[in-house]
């Protein structure tokens, strides 16, 4: 009963934080690849599997598709070079976007596509990219976790693949090829470090800006079961989940 108030009192709390999901998102990609027809391939059949929209600007937008240091994480490569695609802000349309193109579907799209000239589009090898990274660490002290705190805005433990309002599910974190990265540092990222506290490693709240809802306080044995139960997690496959709706 107590938990249940406290969740009241956290989620009603936590609203303004969320707005609605994006419909669309703003895309910049290297010009190289916008040469090669890749995008009008390709974007129509995200649109057509999510219902959201990508629009095609010169530089910066929502999320970045460029290249990348050879040995970096890469969504697709050409002609030896690696590119990534960078989420810039929080549109959660652009979120989607990256889920998918690391998704199967995503993915049959990126090496469907034959260009008029040059070589096609290539994927890394989904295992490499995605599935390596494990924690040690005590998964079902995790799942606790991420059910007390996390799921305030977060969906933590179904295979679905939406996110709740801004926040994307932890399936679809999952899906992403740098989740490893995103996780261990999420407490350093937009929106947390207002309201998280990881005892040990986040510097104090600021006394003149005290969080303005319910303090998400975990310790580092949290946050490393955290951790292993976010590997244990299914990622994703986006086409597939919006597909059977
Ligand atoms: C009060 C709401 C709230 C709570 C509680 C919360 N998050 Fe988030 N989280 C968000 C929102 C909103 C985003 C999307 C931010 C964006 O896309 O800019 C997000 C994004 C993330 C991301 C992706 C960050 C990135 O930069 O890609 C990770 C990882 C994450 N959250 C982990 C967690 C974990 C782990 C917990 C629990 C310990 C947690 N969050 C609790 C609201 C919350």
């Amino acid at each position: 009963m107590i938990l249940r108030l406290f969740c009241l009192v956290a989620c009603l709390a936590a609203t303004p934080l969320r707005s609605e999901e994006a419909q669309s998102f703003t895309l910049s990609v290297a010009p190289e690849i916008a040469r090669t027809g890749l995008l009008e391939y390709m974007l129509p059949r995200f649109s057509l599997k999510t219902g959201r929209k990508a629009v095609v600007v010169a530089s910066g937008g929502d999320a970045s598709l460029h290249p990348v240091q050879t040995g970096a994480p890469a969504q697709l490569a050409r002609e030896g070079v690696p590119y990534a695609l960078t989420l810039l802000t929080g549109n959660s349309a652009a979120a989607l976007f990256a889920g998918w193109l690391a998704s199967g579907p995503g993915q049959a799209a990126i090496t469907g596509f034959e260009p008029d000239a040059g070589a096609p589009f290539t994927v890394p090898a989904r295992a490499e990219a995605v599935e390596e990274v494990r924690f040690e660490g005590d998964a079902t002290l995790g799942i606790q976790v991420a059910r007390r705190h996390c799921a305030r805005c977060h969906s933590v433990d179904d295979s679905g693949a939406l996110a709740m309002g801004q926040a994307p599910s932890f399936a679809v974190l999952r899906a992403l090829s740098d989740w490893s990265e995103r996780l261990t540092t999420f407490f350093l990222r937009a929106p947390h470090p207002a309201f998280v506290q990881v005892a040990g490693l986040s510097a104090p709240f600021d006394p003149a800006s005290p969080p303005a809802i319910v303090p998400l306080v975990i310790t580092t044995a949290e946050f490393d079961a955290l951790l292993a139960y976010a590997s244990t997690v299914a990622p994703a496959d986006l086409g597939a989940e919006i597909e059977s709706r």
